[in-house]
């Protein structure tokens, strides 16, 4: 197996910087970043890529406006940090789990297929030396958000925004899993 897999990191999205990539290196994360295990050849996601002006428009209109909203006592900081979320990177990928009607493929191997998109974009920009970071945090789960990237209310979800930049420095390993804790054999 390549060393990536078993070094593989996320940078996180506060510690990258948002220099723009070259259109090809784009072009390749999306190209192989769908080429996924799809039950049925459904299809059941789609990828909204945003970048240059859009991150700081949907930065302020909807990210920052729906903070605000929601949070009418929010000081300085908070309102600081929402107004760039989007803007920590290069370009963010944002991913929309689309289930369609189906006879036999449930809904749940749908989902799956979409979080795959999300780890295969994750690990494509990684692989070619990009920080990158699947991250949700709350305005994935806004209407409003879901519905300016194209989404249908109550049937489409957001399953992350890939961030992706460039590294600053070399991430640390973080704690990960005690295989005898995860990993059984039968
Ligand atoms: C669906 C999903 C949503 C996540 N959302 C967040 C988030 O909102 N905030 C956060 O700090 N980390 C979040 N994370 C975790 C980050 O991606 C974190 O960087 C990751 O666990 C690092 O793992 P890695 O180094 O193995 O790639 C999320 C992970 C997943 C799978």
């Amino acid at each position: 197996m390549s060393e990536f897999y078993s070094k593989r990191r996320s940078v996180l999205a506060r510690k990258m910087s948002s220099e723009k990539i070259p259109d090809n290196h784009l072009e390749q994360i999306l190209a192989a970043g769908i080429r996924v295990p799809d039950h049925g050849a459904l299809n059941p996601w789609k990828i909204k890529v945003i970048s240059g002006e859009k991150l700081k428009l949907i930065d302020k209109d909807i990210i920052l406006s729906e903070f605000k909203k929601e949070n009418s006592n929010a000081n300085d900081i908070q309102l600081e940090t929402e107004s760039k979320r989007l803007q920590r990177a290069s370009v963010v990928l944002a991913v929309l789990s689309t289930p369609v009607d189906h006879p036999k493929i449930p809904v749940w191997e749908m989902s799956l297929s979409s979080g795959a998109v999300c780890m295969n974009l994750l690990s494509c920009a990684q692989s070619l030396g990009y920080a990158a970071q699947w991250l949700t945090e709350w305005y994935a789960y806004n209407e409003k958000m879901l519905e300016y990237l194209g989404g249908r209310k109550k049937i489409d979800k957001i399953s992350g925004f890939i961030y992706i930049g460039h590294k600053l420095e070399e991430p640390n390993e973080r704690r990960r899993p005690d295989p005898a804790k995860v990993i059984s054999y039968l």
